[in-house]
């Protein structure tokens, strides 16, 4: 018979093992408050590996199975996210950070722009700067654009790749986007939309833990979004992605973070420019 949910027992013992390795690998420190969280997500894995015990499940993890660390990831990272989402990020790429760009590269006579949506998610955010350049680009030609959307959850990052939203998820995109980017579902994707290629060709999905000591790009960004993960590391983890955010983002590059977040008492070189906005 099938265990119920509720029926898995999570010791104090087991709780913090495991809440070890998440925070080892991929820098999230749930502290002593998530307990019931894990334990309610996690005993969905336990479930479907007719694993018995978390005390099993952390020898599986950590013995038998270590591919079974990003279902591990998938269980507990938050996904949070939509279309434009804190908007007036995208009004600054418009009204500031794209004319200076395109005006430097036209003088170099370099024709790419490279963006990061590190932490993606489902791709919302990836796609809501694509929609912003291309607006911002039409009716020039001959511009390379590449946005680089990496998350650690392999889920998240499957989202990103189908490039495919229910009707509801896209209520936050200007209509006339939305009339130009996206292609009603029909048939068995009815109630869904899908991004044109136009846009869905512009972004690269990729599985990056913003944790590994580098990563492994060899040019830089011209600008880099990070917003709303920084908040579930310690003072500790963001002093190292946000140094390294620094080296892989060109001279007067801007980084972008979520609303609740700051590099307030981190030490770096960034400068400040405005309320989550910092620049190279
Ligand atoms: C709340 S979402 C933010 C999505 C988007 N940036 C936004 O602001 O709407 C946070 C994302 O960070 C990802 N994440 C958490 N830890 C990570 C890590 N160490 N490396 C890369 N991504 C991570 C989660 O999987 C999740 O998709």
């Amino acid at each position: 018979m099938l265990k119920d949910e509720n029926m898995f027992e999570l010791s104090d013992k087991d709780y913090h093992r495991i809440k070890d390795i998440i925070y080892n690998v991929i820098g999230i420190n749930l502290g002593d408050s998530k307990k019931e969280l894990l334990r309610t997500r996690l005993s969905k894995r336990l479930r479907a590996l007719s694993i018995d015990t978390f005390d099993e499940y952390y020898n599986h993890v950590t013995k038998r199975d270590q591919s079974e660390l990003t279902h591990l990831f998938d269980a507990i990272s938050t996904n949070t996210t939509s279309f434009f989402r804190e908007m007036e990020h995208f009004k600054f790429v418009t009204s500031t950070v794209l004319p200076a760009l395109i005006e430097e590269k036209k003088k170099k006579n370099d024709r790419e722009i490279r963006i990061w949506s590190a932490a993606s998610s489902t791709g919302e955010e990836a796609y809501s700067i694509a929609m912003t350049v291309l607006e911002f680009l039409r009716p020039q030609l001959g511009w390379n654009v590449k946005i680089l959307a990496t998350d650690i959850s392999t889920k998240v990052i499957a989202k990103v790749e189908a490039g495919i939203y229910t009707e509801d998820r896209v209520s936050t995109v200007p209509k006339e986007m939305l009339r130009k980017y996206f292609r009603k579902g029909r048939g068995e994707l009815a109630g869904m939309v899908k991004l044109k290629d136009e846009v869905k060709n512009m972004v690269y999905p990729r599985r990056i833990n913003l944790q590994v000591a580098q990563f492994p790009f060899k040019k830089e960004f011209d600008f880099i979004f990070c917003r709303n993960v920084m908040i579930y590391f310690d003072k500790e983890t963001q002093l190292a992605i946000v140094d390294k955010l620094y080296r892989h983002l060109k001279k007067g590059g801007y980084l972008f973070l979520g609303h609740a977040e700051s590099l307030t008492g981190i030490q770096t070189q960034f400068r400040y420019v405005k309320p989550t906005v910092y620049i190279k």
